[in-house]
């Protein structure tokens, strides 16, 4: 019985982040970097939202904030109402490196993000972790090392561990950005179908404008010093997309060519974002 819950699709949260500030000393610098300035965004129940910019923009800076990672100088993060102060399993990070435990086979990897939920018996976390890595096609990997597996069978492996608690909200950092073309665009099939079966609130960090427009329902354009939003673009091709088809390509171009009236260290008036 408790499985049959444990498997179940939690309802996905909605995130609020109201006028986020962040700035970090500089050792090089005698000015602060101003790595966020007055962000908003709102984002609703089961939306996948990427956020785009070069390099530097504060995209991670403000991931690791919903994260609850780090603290904003001003400003918040609501999830389902309530102010993000820590880190806590509703809300899971996956990075641009898998960061599994290399002295763990896949299973315990992900077996190792269930400690996270104390309800549940022994058993029940064996057949919750074979779940998550059916989802990710590596039902046949089990009990392979981390140094066994290719990149994109890590990142797989980060996907099951960062799903298997059952969050409402998954955060993922550049995930498949060290991953050749052919493995990524798998990835991004996979990542609509599970995003679609599983009901998730995705945050998506990257600097890849069609890996945005292959996955969002929005893409947030970032400006950097201060890190800043400029525009947002509503995505809304039929899924699950191909990341090769002229109409991604086409919108691609669009966000392509805004990302270029905003060059590095211009001053504009942050955008007022409203769904
Ligand atoms: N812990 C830190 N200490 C000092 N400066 C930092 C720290 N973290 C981030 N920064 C600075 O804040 C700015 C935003 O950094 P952030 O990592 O959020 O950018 P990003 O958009 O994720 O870039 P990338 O695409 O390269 O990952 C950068 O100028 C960076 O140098
Ligand atoms: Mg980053």
């Amino acid at each position: 019985m408790m499985l049959q819950t444990e498997l179940q699709n939690e309802a996905p949260s909605k995130l609020s982040i109201q006028g986020v500030s962040k700035s970090f000393a500089s050792r090089e610098r005698d000015k602060p970097v101003h790595a966020l300035d007055t962000v908003s965004l709102d984002v609703v129940e089961g939306e996948f939202v990427c956020l785009l910019g070069p390099s530097g923009c504060g995209k991670s800076t403000l991931l690791n904030i919903i994260a609850g990672l780090e603290a904003a100088d001003s400003g918040q993060v609501l999830c389902d109402g309530a102010a993000v102060i820590e880190p806590g399993r509703e809300r899971m990070m996956m990075f641009q490196e898998s960061a599994l435990f290399p002295w763990l086979d896949v299973l315990d990897n992900v077996l190792f993000s269930l400690r996270l939920k104390p309800g549940l018996k022994r058993k029940e976390r064996r057949e919750v972790a074979e779940s998550y890595l059916k989802l990710v096609g590596l039902e046949k990997f089990h009990h392979a090392f981390v140094h066994e597996l290719s990149g994109g069978m890590k990142q797989r492996v980060a996907l099951a561990r960062a799903l298997a608690p059952n969050p409402r909200v998954l955060l993922m950092d550049e995930p498949f950005a060290a991953l050749d073309a052919l493995t990524r665009e798998q990835l991004y099939g996979d990542l609509q179908r599970i995003w679609q079966e599983r009901k998730k609130t995705i945050v998506f960090v990257t600097h890849n404008v069609r890996e945005a427009v292959c996955l969002g329902d929005r893409v947030m354009l970032f400006s950097p010093h201060p890190g800043r939003i400029q525009e947002q673009f509503k995505i809304e091709l039929p899924r699950p997309r191909d990341l090769n088809s002229v109409d991604l390509a086409r919108q691609a171009m669009t966000i392509m060519a805004a990302l270029k009236r905003y060059p590095r260290g211009e001053t504009v008036p942050p955008m007022e974002v409203a769904r």
